[in-house]
């Protein structure tokens, strides 16, 4: 990773450390945060899942995808369940997270078919790959959820549910390395780094800017929690 990705990286997990602090104190802001995760879970991991699962995958591949879009399934029904309890239930994504959403996957789905001629198991590659990043990048924006909440003590079915979710997505992405590994021939190894590369940009794009819009909606949904709380 170079200096300035490092330090991007740096940026993104304070603004977002500090955004989920927020979260501790304001059930506005754990119930955005909560549905964030969940248009997530929808909107990018599960779809790359179900398209590696719809390309040519030999059948140890199919087993395993479909077991794991089982659990993303899981994932989002826990996640609506959670929000149902804190009486905040799901909202479909505003247009503007939805935009978001459809244009990281488009990008992507560009991706995976300039990349899929680069590898003789063609389409599934870059799919799998791209799979392969966001169940990494899901596990590591649940193990930080779950770090603030050991932090500051709090231990509730909000917890649960995230630690759920982290144990999942580590071993999501640990089996779709694996199955990369599988797939790919010793000769396209550098043909996949240069591909992870790639897919990592995409899903790293507008990554401060977000963290830090992150930041200012829960802190705004705090003060109004302070407010209401206040009035009443
Ligand atoms: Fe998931
Ligand atoms: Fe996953």
């Amino acid at each position: 990773m170079h200096a300035i990705e490092k330090l991007q990286a740096i940026l993104v997990d304070r603004f977002k450390r500090r955004a989920l602090a927020h979260t501790l104190v304001s059930p506005r802001a754990e119930a955005w945060t909560l549905t964030g995760y969940l248009w997530a879970e929808e909107g990018a991991e599960g779809l790359a899942v179900g398209d590696a699962l719809r390309a040519e995958a030999p059948p140890w591949l199919r087993r395993m995808l479909t077991r794991q879009l089982e659990d993303e399934a899981r994932h989002a029904a826990l996640l609506r369940a959670r929000l149902v309890a804190l009486g905040r239930p799901a909202r479909d994504p505003s247009a503007a997270a939805g935009a978001v959403l459809r244009a990281k996957v488009r990008r992507l789905e560009r991706l995976c078919a300039r990349a899929a001629p680069r590898f003789e198991r063609g389409a599934i590659v870059p799919l799998l790959a791209c799979a392969a990043r966001l169940e990494a990048t899901g596990a590591r924006v649940f193990a930080r959820h779950v770090e603030v909440h050991a932090a500051h003590g709090r231990e509730d079915d909000t917890t649960r549910a995230l630690r759920a979710l982290l144990d999942d997505e580590r071993r999501h992405a640990r089996s779709c390395a694996a199955a990369l590994g599988r797939l790919v021939a010793p000769a396209e190894r550098p043909a996949l780094a240069a591909l992870e590369d790639e897919v990592a940009r995409v899903d790293r794009a507008l990554g401060v800017s977000t963290a830090a819009a992150t930041w200012v909606v829960t802190t705004a949904l705090r003060l109004r929690d302070a407010a209401a709380r206040s009035a009443a």
